[in-house]
């Protein structure tokens, strides 16, 4: 398992699969947070990230060329998505268009089996599994590198996905220095036992929210600075295998950011009462001698660090507290691309 967390994306076909392909994505939670652009168009970060891509909660998405159509057509669980969801799905089409010379709109069919937009990363799995399936259908070629680069348009944390394990996004400073990449993690397997807390769509998207933070907030600055000590300090956890540190350092980081937020004028918050539940239930598992470090994103949801071996105790703990649904999550693939037979 452990082994399987450290293999890079399997996604760049030797041959064009031609007109239509699929491919699979996870979600991932990062462990150093990526909070706020320094370019909004070319999806630049002010500071590197750090995640880990999980096994659960993937999306699917099929991209069909079809010569002749007028409009691109985007069915999202079924449904043809509306406004800013097909909006962004048809511009990081353009993207794709513009790179392969080509003009043909297409078909995108995708299933998110996470709750869209609800701060449980389903923009990741989402814009990692398109970048992977329009790539491969308008025959771009593209590696790794470059992919975590395409996934990185559509969604900035989409670049992490692209990557089995744990990845580590060097934020860079322009379009090709931009990209994910494996981090070996010296057989680190832990479990992360997310809390469901509320799976509703967020009031104030992550993308409004960050750049409301780095315009307003007067803590952005010394979090951000913060980050490159917290990477630092994580990497070499991760190459020692040493968990607790790791979940300080994390724990830590999406505090930090969270802090940013509530320091933001006015303020953002995405911190609940259920929350705050869960986060003194981490305490208290931790003054018992468990290893349990937690993490939030763009949302009320706590994502808690842990031993494989302690994840079935911490889920019952969270589960008690919030009297909400807990799923228990390991180290997931990067994003792959289906063959023709239908397997990955
Ligand atoms: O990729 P976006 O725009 O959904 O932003 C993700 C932001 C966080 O989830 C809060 C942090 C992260 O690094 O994933």
């Amino acid at each position: 398992m452990a082994a399987d967390c450290l293999r890079g994306a399997e996604t760049a076909p030797r041959e064009p699969l031609g007109g239509c392909a699929t491919a699979d994505a996870h979600p991932n939670i990062a462990l150093i947070k990526y909070w706020g652009k320094r370019d909004e168009q070319l999806v630049l970060p002010w500071t590197d990230s750090l995640s880990l891509t999980l096994d659960v909660f993937p999306t699917t998405t099929t991209v069909q060329v079809s010569p002749g159509a007028r409009t691109d057509v985007v069915i999202l669980n079924g449904v043809p998505a509306v406004g800013e969801p097909q909006q962004r799905v048809v511009s990081f089409l353009e993207l794709v268009r513009d790179m392969a010379g080509r003009e043909e709109r297409a078909v995108v069919n995708t299933r998110n089996t996470v709750p869209t937009g609800a701060g449980l990363a389903s923009s990741a799995s989402g814009f990692a599994a398109l970048a992977a399936a329009a790539a491969a259908a308008y025959g771009l070629g593209l590696d790794a590198t470059a992919l975590s680069r395409l996934a990185r348009r559509g969604s900035g944390s989409a670049a992490r996905s692209v990557f089995g394990g744990f990845a580590l996004w060097h934020a860079g400073d322009s379009d090709l220095t931009s990209y994910a990449e494996p981090v070996p993690a010296a057989g680190l397997d832990p479990a992360l036992v997310i809390a469901l807390l509320d799976t509703g769509s967020k009031a104030v998207t992550s993308r409004a929210a960050m750049r409301h933070t780095v315009e307003t907030s007067p803590l952005y600055r010394p979090w951000a600075d913060s980050c490159g000590t917290d990477l630092a300090e994580m990497r070499a956890a991760l190459g020692r295998g040493d968990l607790n540190t790791v979940g300080e350092i994390a724990e830590r980081n999406a505090l930090g950011m969270h802090a940013t937020m509530l320091a933001a004028r006015p303020a953002v918050r995405y911190l609940a009462p259920a929350t705050l539940a869960v986060l003194d239930a981490v305490l208290r598992l931790r003054r018992d001698g468990i290893a349990a470090y937690a993490t939030m994103d763009a949302g009320p949801n706590v994502k808690v660090l842990c031993h494989r071996q302690d994840a079935q105790r911490v889920a019952q703990v969270v589960r008690s507290i919030a009297s909400r649904p807990v799923v228990v999550a390991h180290c997931g693939p990067g994003a792959r691309l289906r063959t023709e037979a239908g397997r990955t």
